[in-house]
């Protein structure tokens, strides 16, 4: 089989993104924007977008930190304890709110004001069900006495498939999966439930972790797993099952505040997250499944039309730049000072 050095593709859309607020936000978005029609935008500012008129404000400035662009930015809810079945009729009404993110309390930057017990929310999961808005979940258990390396494994076993049987009928998106236990049970259950699946989890073993000492960059949620598991998302990924689609949780955090003695956790991926995915699937020999990974699955699963225009990826190898602006301060991508195997057009 000959070698294929170009591919076009549907514009993408990412499934899964953290933008911040204010001069952050300014300096991120374009990064997206110029490979993404669309993108799921996570609610966990330091104050959690949990109201649809807080919703409506933070689209706002999104629109505007985009505004040479037609990114489409796609709203999300933060759920918590007190989120009522009347915050999901407004959220309904306001016709922007494409789904509700579950945190559990603790798993991750932000989410100190996430969910304690999943029954809280059961009134709002049923108005949510009904109302055929989709949860989106952050599926990790964090009691302290399961090892961090199982917290996805037991969140499957212990939450997800309770909650799938309390709600058959409600739409699931278990986000950055990392996991061969996970890929089994996305693949397995009923068509309500969906994946996304990270660039760097695509790319990257736990070893990365520790390459020749500890590295920060590499450190996110969840956590990096061993290669077994890796595998079983590069074949999920390139297996065509409209069940697993792109979302790069990408996830800007200042230099400062990672490399630090208590390191926050996030890679940022969005400045050459395609780049990374072509990677990726070629690594697999699967650039053919690509498109619909990155631009047709999560688009079916929402319920949104295909976008129009097109990318082009070209096989050519470009160097990582060491930092990038946030603000007034330093943003480290992932591979800084490295090297990409793909160019975006
Ligand atoms: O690594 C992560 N960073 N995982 C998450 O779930 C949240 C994200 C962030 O917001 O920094
Ligand atoms: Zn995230």
């Amino acid at each position: 089989m000959s070698q294929i050095d170009s591919i076009i593709l549907t514009r993408p859309d990412d499934m899964h993104l953290h933008v911040r607020e204010g001069v952050a936000l300014k300096s991120v978005i374009p990064d997206t924007a110029r490979q993404f029609a669309r993108a799921i935008i996570m609610p966990n500012l330091t104050n959690p977008v949990s109201t649809a008129k807080m919703a409506q404000e933070y689209r706002d400035e999104i629109l505007s930190a985009a505004a040479d662009t037609d990114f489409e930015p796609l709203m999300t809810l933060y759920l918590t304890d007190n989120t009522s079945a009347e915050t999901i009729k407004e959220a309904v009404a306001s016709g922007i709110i494409k789904a509700l993110k579950l945190y559990p309390a603790g798993a991750t930057t932000n989410s100190d004001k996430g969910v304690t017990q999943i029954k809280n929310i059961y009134p709002a999961l049923e108005a949510m069900q009904k109302n055929d808005l989709p949860l989106l979940v952050h599926g990790e258990v964090t009691a302290p006495e399961i090892d961090i390396f199982d917290r996805e494994k037991v969140f499957v076993e212990t939450v997800l498939i309770p909650l799938m049987v309390d709600f058959p009928e409600l739409k699931i998106v278990l986000e950055h999966i990392t996991t061969a236990d996970a890929v089994d049970y996305v693949s397995s259950a009923p068509a309500t439930l969906a994946a996304t699946i990270t660039a760097h989890h695509l790319l990257m073993n736990r070893n990365a972790i520790f390459q020749g000492g500890i590295r920060p960059h590499h450190y996110c949620l969840p956590i990096l797993k061993r290669e077994t598991h890796r595998q079983a998302l590069i074949k999920a990924a390139t297996s065509g099952s409209p069940r697993f689609f792109l979302g790069t949780d990408s996830a800007p955090h200042a230099q400062n505040t990672k490399e630090s003695a208590c390191g926050c956790a996030g890679m940022y991926t969005a400045y050459h997250a395609m780049e990374l995915y072509a990677e990726a699937f070629d690594k697999a020999n699967a650039l053919d499944m690509l498109e619909g990974f990155a631009s047709d699955h999560g688009a079916e699963f929402y319920g949104l039309p295909y976008n129009k225009g097109s990318i082009n990826l070209q096989r050519k190898r470009w160097q990582v730049p060491d930092t990038l602006a946030l603000g007034d301060e330093k943003l480290i991508p992932l591979r800084a000072g490295e090297y990409c195997e793909w160019q975006l057009l």
